[in-house]
């Protein structure tokens, strides 16, 4: 049985949506989460800067001696994901596959849809994921760009929200998609308001949950898990403003959250 914490990632408050799956499923693992606010959005960045942003976030992680990392970032997923797993010696996930993997076997039409970042959209990870299962999947990717800063600033439930998430699917509406991956991590922040837009007949993929069974499984198969019972605790780390971050992440995973700012740019 091994304590040490399983480390979290992403560009800002998006990977706590995978944080909250993690302690729904894995509730005896200790957590540590680090967003990187002071330079999201990562989605319109280029690939090998996101790649070096990640590493940076890695090298804070590896230093609190973590058992595991969970790439919970789509756009860093996409750039980064296999040089991690070339490089390092503990075992890494990141979030595009298991959400592919849900997508295929949600979907009945065989068309899928995906709305990410412009830098996830560009790597094509979802589709190129989707076709080495299944060659039959027809994809339609489209970037949403507009949708992570109404996260990052907590405008999730404003009227603006509304307008920016109905206007940003109007392409996807009226198309024989039945299957919405959201792949980007902020986007499961704003399911409601997608789901409301894309109807009830569309099932959507928050690939976050997806992960966290893959976590689940990959812990067993090293013996790293946590000891059943085990008192757990979860610490967060931000490159930003911890305030506004503590605002959201109290909301999001109803529990009190004090994070603490950290600098990782050596
Ligand atoms: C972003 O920083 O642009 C969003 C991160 C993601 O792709 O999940």
């Amino acid at each position: 049985m091994n304590t040490q914490p399983i480390g979290f990632i992403d560009s800002g408050v998006g990977g706590l949506t995978v944080v909250k799956e993690a302690r729904r499923q894995l509730p005896n693992e200790n957590i540590i989460f680090l967003g990187d606010q002071a330079r999201l959005p990562y989605g319109p960045r280029p690939a090998a800067q996101v790649r070096a942003f990640t590493w940076q976030m890695v090298n804070f992680l590896l230093r609190q001696h973590i058992k595991m990392l969970v790439v919970a970032c789509n756009t860093a997923t996409g750039a980064a994901l296999s040089d991690l797993k070339a490089k390092l010696s503990i075992p890494v996930v990141g979030v595009i596959v298991p959400g592919a993997r849900a997508a295929i076997r949600a979907t009945h039409t065989r068309h899928v849809g995906v709305i990410a970042t412009v830098g996830t959209v560009r790597s094509d990870a979802y589709a190129q994921a989707m076709h080495q299962k299944a060659t039959d999947i027809q994809v339609t990717s489209l970037a949403a760009p507009k949708l992570v800063p109404l996260v990052e600033s907590n405008e999730m439930h404003s009227a603006v929200a509304k307008r920016v998430v109905a206007e940003t699917l109007r392409p996807l509406q009226h198309t024989d998609i039945d299957t919405l991956v959201m792949g980007c991590t902020h986007y499961p922040l704003l399911k409601p308001l997608i789901q409301n837009v894309m109807g009830d007949d569309v099932t959507l993929i928050d690939s976050g949950v997806q992960t966290v069974s893959e976590v689940s499984m990959l812990l067993d198969y090293f013996g790293i898990a946590a000891a059943p019972g085990q008192t757990s605790n979860a610490q967060f780390y931000t490159t930003g403003a911890a305030k506004l971050f503590n605002v959201i992440a109290s909301d999001w995973l109803g529990l009190a959250v004090a994070a603490k700012h950290v600098d990782i740019t050596d």
